[in-house]
């Protein structure tokens, strides 16, 4: 497969990035309480992160190592978060991960992108499980999690630093034959 699809849920559309698209990463992502659940986001939130991440996801879909989707509302377009899988492929397996810019949380709209990158995952990607850390004090990520019929596998104590704190983070999985009994 060379060309990441778009997918569609009852309120969303769910595409590849575009570098246009840079602007709104920033605006959404500089959020302080984005950075402060996730890993991988920094705060502050440097001028050209965005556009340097969005110019690596083609690359990381052509080489089989993930699908980075923007999650945009179908009513008008409007860009709102991001949700991926960053694939292991000698393992048939995914992390997924998702952040929702802050004026739309609570919406359900992570649970429903969610949702759709389960079953493009397993039914298009061939995947055999796919999994997702949170950090033990974000149980809106968690609750997500349980939604889409994830499990939990436990908790991980102080795996990671964040801001110079230890963090538990809690690891939930779905496999193929979880999602293939639905
Ligand atoms: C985690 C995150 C993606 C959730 O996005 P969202 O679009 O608001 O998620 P949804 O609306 O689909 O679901 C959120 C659920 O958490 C629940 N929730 C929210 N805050 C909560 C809290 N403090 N305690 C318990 N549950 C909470 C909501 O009620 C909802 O559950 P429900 O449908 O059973 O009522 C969003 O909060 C976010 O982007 N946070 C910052 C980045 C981040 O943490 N990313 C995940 C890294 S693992």
């Amino acid at each position: 497969m060379n060309q990441q699809p778009e997918l569609r849920t009852e309120r969303l559309l769910l595409r590849p990035f575009i570098p246009q698209d840079a602007a709104t990463v920033q605006q959404l992502a500089r959020d302080r309480a984005i950075a402060d659940t996730t890993l991988n986001i920094p705060h502050p939130y440097p001028d050209d992160l965005a556009a340097k991440w969005i110019s690596a996801h083609a690359p990381r879909f052509r080489d089989g190592r993930g699908a980075i989707f923007a999650i945009t509302l179908l009513a008008d377009g409007s860009l709102v978060g991001s949700i991926g899988l960053v694939t292991h492929p000698t393992h048939n397996r995914a992390e997924l991960g998702y952040w929702m810019g802050r004026p739309y949380w609570n919406q359900g709209y992570t649970t429903e992108a969610a949702r759709a990158i389960i079953r493009y995952g397993f039914e298009d990607l061939g995947l055999n499980r796919i999994f997702a850390y949170h950090f033990r004090r974000n149980p809106a990520s968690e609750r997500v999690m349980q939604k889409i019929g994830m499990q939990s596998e436990g908790m991980l104590r102080q795996h990671v630093q964040k801001w110079g704190v230890y963090e538990d983070l809690g690891i939930y999985a779905i496999l193929k034959s979880n999602h293939d009994a639905t």
